[in-house]
């Protein structure tokens, strides 16, 4: 299963065109540089909101860390770790070309259950919240979740703030090499199903695996959607 999920093609079998052009710009655009900036533990040293961002959001442990490493072909950009709490900070990466076709890349800490201190973890939401409501050059949200958990009423918790403060925002179904096809066929249609009722998700649904490389490039196509197209 090298290319799931399924490339779209049309009735006589070719990759259709306009999905192909968004598939390669999303190549190209991780083939660009890509920079850690900085960790900010307060809303005070944010970075200025010059740049388009796409922030990867979701429960301790679900993989955001690790799929931002798959997104951009290297494997320590951002820390990952078994134990779930391992990122502490809002983390800031520059992606892209010199030429400002750039977008920044956000890494948070998980929300939820954490093998931290309740304090850490009631601190970390609060700073997310504030975060993820106010910025403007916020342009998505990619929710992750848990292919094997499905939505946590954590998730629940922040798709409702998100709806609430029109935010964009797509779910993306992690470690999906972990779930037997039949499997991911049934949280497909739960989350589907459950995104209806929140206005401010987009409707498609991405299954990923950072481990396999499956669906990433197609994340990479939606991220470079929200910068410049090279001339
Ligand atoms: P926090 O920073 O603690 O919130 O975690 P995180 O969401 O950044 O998760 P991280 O990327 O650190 O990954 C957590 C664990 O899940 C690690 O042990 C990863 O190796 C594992 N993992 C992440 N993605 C995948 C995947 O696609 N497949 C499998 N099988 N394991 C994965
Ligand atoms: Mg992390």
């Amino acid at each position: 299963m090298a290319n799931y999920p399924e490339t779209p093609t049309d009735s006589a079998g070719d990759v259709d065109e306009a999905v192909a052009a968004e598939l390669e710009h999303g190549r190209w655009l991780f083939a660009q540089d890509c920079v850690f900036l900085l960790g900010v533990a307060n809303l005070d040293q944010l970075p200025p909101g010059d740049l388009p961002e796409i922030t990867f959001a979701g429960r301790s442990n679900v993989g955001k860390s690790s799929l931002i490493n798959a997104l951009t072909g290297r494997t320590t950009l951002a820390r990952t770790s078994n134990t779930p709490g391992r990122t502490r900070e809002l983390n800031f990466f520059r992606l892209g070309a010199k030429d400002g076709t750039a977008l920044r890349l956000v890494d948070l800490p998980g929300y939820g259950y954490a093998k931290v201190s309740r304090d850490m973890v009631n601190r970390w939401t609060q700073l997310l919240k504030t975060y993820l409501r106010g910025r403007a050059n916020l342009k998505r949200v990619c929710v992750l979740i848990d292919s094997r958990h499905g939505l946590k009423p954590a998730d629940h918790e922040i798709m409702d703030m998100l709806d609430e403060a029109a935010v964009s925002y797509q779910i993306v179904l992690t470690k999906i090499d972990k779930l037997k096809v039949a499997e991911r066929e049934k949280v497909l249609a739960q989350v589907t199903t459950d995104l209806k009722r929140h206005v401010a998700a987009h409707p498609e649904v991405l299954m990923t695996s950072a481990e396999k490389g499956w669906g990433v490039p197609e994340l990479r196509a939606r991220i470079a959607a929200f910068a410049p197209r090279p001339a």
